[in-house]
């Protein structure tokens, strides 16, 4: 059985005091889940968040990284340097990098094979855009993006990765695909995994849904059959929200 990972994705939002203070108010509410909880931070955040997740079991990632250990890259930050102070997970190929930020299926598999090379959990993001869906070449666009940025990456190095589909018309905008809709697009990616890495990985490797999760909709998204949770923004940011979406099944 696979569990259900549900992450935050905060983006560019909160100061550290604010992630302090959100994280000593998240912690009592999801202390007795069973669920993962993990909580994406911006770069600066990710010391202070470190040290008040100490004793919790929320777990903390960045955003993004570089795929080079070090150099004359100004403002980025390496795999290396998130190791360093203990950061467990990163976000790699979210829609926002690839849309603002130059963001491509090369630079992404670079990224999640550096990742993994140097120990960190990667959640690797795809999804299609609204065009892309109304033209019927939603799954076509997730599974190359899926077969492309896992090209760098070898079988025994995917127990810790995990696959967030976000259909980019979904993102910040109140309109969540339907259960139905998400649990196919997530069906077609694990299928593409059984091609890629065979029946083991593709039953056992997590892929959460990502667009418009909120508590009032969670429970229906995460009881579908292939939806191992979420990656969330908006909700993210409040700690009683959030909490209400780890805790879907109580
Ligand atoms: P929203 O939950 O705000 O739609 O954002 C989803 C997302 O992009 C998480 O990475």
């Amino acid at each position: 059985m696979r569990k259900k990972i549900i992450a935050g994705n905060w983006k560019m939002n909160k100061l550290p005091n604010e992630a302090m203070e959100f994280i000593e108010e998240l912690a009592p509410l999801v202390k007795d889940t069973k669920n993962e909880v993990i909580l994406c931070v911006p770069y600066i955040d990710l010391f202070y968040a470190l040290l008040t997740v100490q004793g919790t079991n929320i777990k903390i990632g960045a955003q993004n990284m570089h795929y080079e250990e070090s150099g004359a890259y100004t403002g980025e930050i390496s795999a290396e340097m998130l190791k360093a102070i203990n950061v467990e997970y990163v976000i790699i190929g979210h829609s926002e990098r690839r849309q603002y930020y130059n963001e491509t299926d090369e630079t992404v598999s670079l990224k999640l094979k550096k990742a993994i090379e140097v120990g960190l959990k990667p959640i690797f993001c795809v999804g299609e855009t609204l065009e892309e869906r109304e033209a019927g070449k939603a799954e076509e666009i997730i599974t190359n993006q899926v077969k492309q940025g896992l090209s760098k990456v070898k079988k025994h190095q995917l127990q810790n990765l995990i696959i967030a589909y976000e259909p980019i018309w979904a993102i910040g905008t109140g309109k969540t695909a339907t259960a139905e809709d998400a649990n196919n697009s997530i069906k077609a990616i694990r299928n593409e995994i059984l091609k890629l890495y065979g029946k083991e990985i593709a039953e056992n490797i997590i892929i959460q849904y990502g667009g418009s999760v909120k508590s009032t909709n969670a429970k229906e998204l995460f009881e579908m059959s292939d939806i191992d949770g979420a990656l969330v923004g908006g909700a993210s940011l409040k700690a009683d929200e959030f909490a209400k979406i780890v805790e879907y099944d109580k």
